[in-house]
């Protein structure tokens, strides 16, 4: 494996590393040759909370492509490739069907390999549990390294997902059973809701948006302030917001959205593609990952905040709900 990006140590180079990666990478009107990927260097890996175990600093997410039906042939060939060019952290859930299967089928022979993270949906035990054993069975696997309750969206959720015999004892009975190694929580509707949550429980991981624009509307910084003083992973997601950067804001390049996110005090930033091209380029970005300058990051921040409601599309008061 590479020469690892210790967390620490990048968030002491940070000021004063060079912004490589800032607004210039965003405004360019080509898409970088994705050559490099193919490159014999290997992708950066950081610690994994405090489990212990290093993964590559980009994960593969589990939706776009993957969540489609019928796409046999490019999911297999996305899943394939990330393998390939040393992808080790994949992110799916149970609401992403067919994902799930993609990546059983995608995984076969490298399962130990990678670290495999889903999520589960419903917060009735009773609908819940057989969903678990469901997504054990299309991921051909006898246990997931993290089981994330899935879109924690309110303090409401809150108490019906800590409520005596609810989702959250489920997952703990059968984590007990074996069935995962790692319980996380997930979340973009409001940070309030995955503090409360972390508060009432023990979890090992947090799968929480990071982007330039997060910081201009409710941010998410709290809930990774938080998760990390109870020494829990932070995985970062909406790098690009779904590829609304790209399709709607007139972004032309992914270079200084992921950048941008690996910058943060996060350990993986999963990005979802459509193509093998996208896993490609994200390889390419992160192969080369310099931390931005926090300088370099504000100034991003304020070239990006025309496009607050867009990238926060998922908050209250953002341009379009994903429930
Ligand atoms: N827990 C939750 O609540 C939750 C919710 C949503 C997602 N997720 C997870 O997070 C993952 C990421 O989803 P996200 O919503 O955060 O999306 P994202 O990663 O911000 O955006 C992914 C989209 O960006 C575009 N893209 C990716 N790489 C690119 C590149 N190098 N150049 C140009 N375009 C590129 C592609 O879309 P286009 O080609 O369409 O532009 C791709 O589908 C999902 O796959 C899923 O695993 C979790």
């Amino acid at each position: 494996m590479s020469k690892p990006v210790d967390r620490r140590d990048f968030l002491r180079t940070t000021t004063i590393a060079a912004a490589t990666a800032g607004l210039a990478s965003l405004r360019s009107e080509s898409q970088s040759p994705n050559a490099q990927a193919t490159a014999a260097t290997p992708l950066p890996t950081r610690e994994l909370g405090k489990t212990g175990q290093r993964v590559s600093i980009l994960g593969l997410g589990g939706e776009h492509t993957l969540s489609k039906e019928g796409t046999d042939a490019e999911a297999e060939a996305i899943i394939a490739r990330a393998l390939e060019l040393g992808v080790t952290y994949f992110d799916t859930a149970q609401l992403y069907y067919p994902s799930e299967k993609y990546l059983g089928q995608g995984l076969k022979g490298r399962r130990d390999t990678v670290f495999l993270s889903t999520k589960i949906d419903p917060r009735d035990p009773e609908e819940a549990k057989p969903l678990i054993e469901r997504s054990l069975t299309l991921l051909g696997t006898a246990q997931v390294d993290n089981l994330n309750i899935h879109r924690v969206r309110n303090l409401e959720d809150v108490d019906r997902i800590t409520k005596k015999g609810g989702l959250l004892d489920l997952v703990h009975k059968m984590k007990d059973e074996g069935v995962c190694r790692h319980i996380g929580i997930s979340g973009h509707y409001t940070a309030e809701a995955l503090i409360a949550l972390m508060r009432r429980g023990d979890f090992t991981f947090v799968l929480l948006p990071v982007n330039p624009t997060d910081t201009h509307m409710s941010p998410f910084e709290s809930a990774r302030r938080e998760a990390r003083s109870r020494g829990m992973g932070v995985i970062a997601m909406k790098v690009a917001a779904r590829g609304r950067f790209f399709k709607e804001c007139g972004v032309a390049r992914m270079d200084g959205l992921l950048t941008y996110a690996l910058s943060q005090d996060v350990d993986v930033a999963i990005v979802g593609a459509e193509t093998v091209a996208h896993v490609e380029d994200n390889v390419r970005i992160a192969k080369s990952f310099q931390p931005m300058s926090t300088e370099a990051q504000h100034k991003l921040e304020e070239e990006m905040k025309p496009h607050t409601s867009i990238g926060n599309f998922y908050k209250p008061g953002g341009a379009g709900w994903l429930d």
